[in-house]
Formats: C-alpha cells, structure tokens, sequence
C-alpha cells in the first residue's frame, strides 16, 4: 500500500506532462515540442495542443492557431494547420515541420524568423499553403520543395 502511494507521488507529475488527455499521437506531440523550442513558442505541453493552444481572436496580421483533425473511426488525430502569423517570433524555420504527416497549411508569415527554407521541407507529404511573408529569410528556393506535388501556394 505504502509503495504504490509513493509510486503515485513519484510518477504523478510525468503523467501530466506528457499530455496523456490529447487525441494526437506522440509522435506529433515531440515534433510540437521540437518546433516550439526552435521559434521560441510560449506552447504550454501540459495543455492539449489541438484544444487549448488556439486563440478565437485572429486577423490580417495576427494569427495564432493549431488545428487537428480526427482519423476516420479512430480516437487518434492529426496537425492540419499551424499559424503563428504576426507573433515577434525569432529563430530560424524548423525543418521538423516536415514530420507533421498530415500538415496541409502553414503559415508563420510577419515575424523574425531568418536563414533559409529548410530542403527538408521538400518532403511535406500533404501540404497545400505555406506563408512566410514579412520574416528575414535569406537564400533561395530550395530545388526540393519542387518535388511537393501537393503545394498549391507559397
Ligand atoms: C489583430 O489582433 C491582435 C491581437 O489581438 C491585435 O494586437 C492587433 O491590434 C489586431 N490588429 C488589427 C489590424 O486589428
Ligand atoms: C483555430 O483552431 C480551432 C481549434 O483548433 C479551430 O476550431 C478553428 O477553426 C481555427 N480557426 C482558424 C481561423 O483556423
Ligand atoms: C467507418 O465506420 C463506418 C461504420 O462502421 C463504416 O461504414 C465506414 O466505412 C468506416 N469508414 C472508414 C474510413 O473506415
Ligand atoms: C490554402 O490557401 C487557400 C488560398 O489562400 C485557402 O483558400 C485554403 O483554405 C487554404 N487551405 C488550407 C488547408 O488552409
Ligand atoms: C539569425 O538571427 C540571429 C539573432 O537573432 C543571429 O544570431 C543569426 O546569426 C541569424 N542567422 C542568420 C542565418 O542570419
Ligand atoms: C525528388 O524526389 C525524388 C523521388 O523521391 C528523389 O529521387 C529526388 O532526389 C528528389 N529531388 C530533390 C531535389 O530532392
């Protein structure tokens, strides 16, 4: 009895902190969590990022927003869109994007984000929009986001 009180004690926090109540699977979350240390993101981890990271105030130059959606007949979702438009953000543009499978819009447009689109983001599987107006991007186009058959605007 004793050992399972201090069990509970013990691992209590850590429950917490890996967000166990969001639909999104782990995988998704450490990208979040990567991403969010890279643009310096006030991202809250013990909240459910497809519930509670999302303001209801958005316009022309603010946006800040995380969107899920449900698998068909599943409990599991995904990232669809992400804007942190016209946030101050600095740092560079995290190339871990490209591990958010079913990521469709990005938009991190109006901050001061710099250095160069990452190559990696050639191999976006689903994405339709990405929007990085108004940052401090240097470099070209990288020759791989040719390869994304899906991106309809840039
Ligand atoms: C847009 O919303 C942000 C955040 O609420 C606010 O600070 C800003 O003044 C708004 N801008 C316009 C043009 O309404
Ligand atoms: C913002 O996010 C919420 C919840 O993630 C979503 O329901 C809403 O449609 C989003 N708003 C916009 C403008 O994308
Ligand atoms: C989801 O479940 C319903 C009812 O069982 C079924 O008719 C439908 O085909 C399923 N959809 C998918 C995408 O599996
Ligand atoms: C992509 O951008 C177009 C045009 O700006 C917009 O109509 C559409 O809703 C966007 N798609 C997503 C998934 O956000
Ligand atoms: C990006 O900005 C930071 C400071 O905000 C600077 O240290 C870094 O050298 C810049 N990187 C590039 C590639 O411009
Ligand atoms: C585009 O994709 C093809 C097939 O996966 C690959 O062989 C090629 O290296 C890619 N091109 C670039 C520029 O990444």
């Amino acid at each position: 009895m004793l050992l399972v009180v201090i069990l509970c004690v013990t691992f209590l926090p850590f429950a917490f902190a890996s967000i166990d109540t969001t639909c999104l699977p782990s995988e998704e979350v450490d990208v979040l969590r990567e991403i969010g240390r890279k643009l310096g993101k006030d991202w809250d981890f013990e909240q459910d990022p497809c519930v509670e990271w999302s303001d209801s105030i958005s316009n022309t130059t603010y946006m800040n927003n995380v969107t899920c959606t449900p698998e068909p007949n599943n409990t599991i979702c995904h990232v669809v869109s992400i804007s942190l438009k016209g946030q101050s953000l600095a740092g560079i543009l995290p190339p871990e994007f490209a591990n958010l499978p079913n990521l469709l819009n990005l938009d991190l447009a109006r901050n001061y984000l710099n250095g160069t689109i990452p190559p990696a983001w050639g191999s976006m599987p689903r994405i339709l929009n990405i929007t990085l107006i108004g940052n401090r991007l240097t470099g070209s186009i990288p020759k791989e986001l040719g390869n994304l058959s899906t991106l309809t605007t840039l």
